[in-house]
């Protein structure tokens, strides 16, 4: 199977399986943003405890990149504390920049690695890692 297609598929199975998909019930750090050139949107809550993202959920709207890439965020950041959250946020710029970055705690990301080539599509894989970036901010500004 070429590398396209395995990409392909492993978006696909995000979008139509989405990992986290839903909300907490009680109290977690709620970023909601939109993508303004189609109207997508992502609600993005973060479980912070101590410094580590405990727990990540996500609902929304929006085409295959943007979900997929909220579905598989929300599965590399768990576990991971904001100063490695944030890092993980850069790293995936420098997916999106075309560079060559490797995700080994979770690499399915890397099959998003072929939207740098789209420059309309990149809005969409960047959304979901913009609300991170904004929830890291919030939790630290609260603490
Ligand atoms: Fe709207 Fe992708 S087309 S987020």
């Amino acid at each position: 199977m070429q590398l396209d297609d395995l990409y392909r598929r492993v978006i696909m199975d995000h979008y139509k399986n989405p990992r986290n998909h839903g909300k907490f019930e009680n109290d977690a750090v709620t970023i909601d943003l939109n993508n303004p050139t189609c109207g997508d949107r992502i609600s993005l809550q973060l479980k912070v405890e101590d410094g580590v993202v405990k727990d990540a959920k996500y609902t929304g709207e929006g085409c295959s990149i943007s979900m997929s890439s909220a579905s598989m965020m929300t599965e590399a950041v768990k576990g991971k504390t904001l100063e490695e959250a944030v890092m993980l946020a850069s790293k995936f710029s420098c997916l999106m920049k075309g560079e060559d970055v490797e995700f080994e705690d979770y690499e399915d990301i890397e099959a998003l690695s072929g939207v740098n080539k789209f420059p309309a599509r990149i809005k969409c894989a960047t959304l979901a890692w913009n609300a991170l970036r904004k929830g890291i901010e919030d939790t630290e500004q609260k603490d």
